[in-house]
């Protein structure tokens, strides 16, 4: 049993902090915001994450966890600290690195003892040097410490099976015991312990997100040279996906990647890359084709009902992938700024992320269920694959719709059913005949064209 301090109750720091307290640890986990850490002591979690409103509460009540405000009477007792603060993207891509330095300054200020300070945050590869520079600079008396780079593999939506079952735990530091140390903590895990430098250990982060944006980016481009030669992406995915050296993972084509860490670390790797001389020819390909997928899909949309104009467009989901609340960088909204560019009309249906998204677009009517979305609908479009939008009654859907028209952001649906029931349906890289047109045949538009 160790005394660890979390700094950040983000989704980072509140699944490590929640985690490594239910591994026996004492953990506290500090935040700034007085009103984020008044909701935790009450046991309200300020994200959306299965399984962690229960595992907070667990711990809570078991005394292995508790938050605070203060860093003095956190880090005093701790022998650890980790640091899960944000580092938000700069426009060229550069890390904003504020909340890291205040992180530092007050850890340096607060600590009393011997400290291992953990950054678990996603940093420009060389911040553990600087890191190591504040802290030095800012202690009262000097005092041992140490900086390892620890970072996370978290998905939103699965992140405490992520955290409880890691691929592998990387750790880099310039102090060999210190990361023996921390590789202590994670020996529960029973995962492959990898301890290497600060550098290559904060590189590995950012070639791991790349690595599997890239992949994305790949398959998109791999599902728009299918659609102009009638394959289907998805067979071609599980037929690629045979081969371990590819595996059928992140070959899900469609509106591509969003979120708060592929987008922002793709960009900042780029960045680093640039202002060393050093061209990112191949990352700004994946960005390129990434960003394109949302206006790909607004195209697709206008092909089938010609003017959007007046027309009201359905979005079916808005969180930037199922199983979370996240809005961040999530396609629907850029798709339904495009819509409304053009003069479309929008509603929205999403599981967990309505309230979020009425707060940053009130002029988006949010639907009370799927099929109320769909309800005079000239087209409705899929952004997020939810479970329940895959088992929903496709006839009904079709029927409360005004033309039954599907553009399919996720590939969630099959082609050839769509059109046995009627849809004229496109998807991404799916449903193109070998002409590159939609394999659904249009159907005239069951209602007369009334003036909107
Ligand atoms: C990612 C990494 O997976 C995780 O290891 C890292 O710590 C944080 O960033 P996350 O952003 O939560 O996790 O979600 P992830 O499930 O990786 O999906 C990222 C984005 O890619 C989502 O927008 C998702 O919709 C998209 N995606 C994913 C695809 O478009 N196609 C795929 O095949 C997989």
């Amino acid at each position: 049993m160790k005394n660890l301090t979390v700094v950040g109750v983000g989704h980072v720091g509140l699944v490590t902090g929640a985690c490594f307290a239910d591994l026996g640890n004492r953990v506290v986990a500090l935040d700034t915001d007085q009103d984020r850490i008044a909701g935790l002591q009450r046991g309200e979690l300020p994200i959306y994450e299965p399984g962690l409103e229960e595992l907070v509460g667990r711990n809570l009540e078991a005394g292995r966890l508790r938050f605070t405000t203060s860093y003095a009477e956190s880090v005093a007792e701790a022998e650890f600290v980790f640091i899960a603060v944000g580092t938000p993207g700069g426009a060229e891509g550069e890390a904003d690195l504020k909340h890291i330095r205040q992180a530092a300054e007050s850890i340096a200020q607060a600590m009393i003892a011997p400290l291992i300070i953990v950054n678990k945050s996603t940093v420009p590869v060389g911040t553990g040097d600087w890191l190591a520079d504040i802290v030095r600079s800012h202690q009262r008396v000097s005092i041992p410490f140490s900086v390892v780079s620890n970072p996370e593999f978290l998905r939103e939506g699965a992140a405490i099976s992520d955290f409880m079952q890691p691929a592998r735990t990387v750790l880099g530091s310039t102090d060999p015991r210190a990361a023996e140390k921390v590789a202590q903590l994670h020996l529960p895990l029973r995962a492959p312990i990898m301890i290497t430098d600060l550098r290559t250990a904060e590189m590995i982060k950012y070639a791991s997100n790349a690595f599997l944006a890239t992949k994305i980016s790949f398959i998109n481009e791999i599902a728009n040279i299918c659609e102009a030669l009638g394959a289907d992406v998805k067979e071609v995915a599980t037929g690629m996906g045979y081969d371990p050296r590819i595996t059928p993972h992140f070959l899900e084509a469609g509106l591509g990647y969003g979120g708060s860490c592929f987008p922002k670390d793709v960009k900042a790797l780029a960045y680093m890359a640039a202002e060393k001389g050093r061209h990112p020819q191949l990352l700004q390909a994946v960005m390129e084709i990434n960003d394109d997928r949302r206006a790909l899909l607004v195209d697709k949309t206008r092909e089938m009902l010609g003017s959007l104009r007046g027309k009201l467009i359905g979005l079916l989901g808005l969180a930037f992938k199922p199983n979370t609340d996240d809005l961040r960088e999530a396609p629907a909204l850029e798709v339904a700024q495009l819509f409304s560019s053009e003069g479309a009309r929008l509603r929205a249906y999403d599981p967990v992320a309505m309230d979020r998204a009425a707060e940053l677009f009130p002029e988006i009517q949010m639907a009370s269920d799927p099929y109320s979305l769909a309800a005079d609908c000239d087209a409705i479009v899929v952004c997020t694959e939810w479970n329940e939008f895959i088992q929903l009654d496709l006839q009904r859907f079709h029927d409360q719709m005004r033309q039954p028209v599907i553009i399919d952001g996720r590939n969630i649906y099959d082609p050839k059913q769509m059109a046995r029931l009627g849809f004229r349906y496109a998807g991404f890289g799916q449903g193109y005949g070998p002409d590159g047109m939609p394999l659904s045949e249009p159907e005239p538009a069951r209602h007369e064209e009334r003036s909107l």
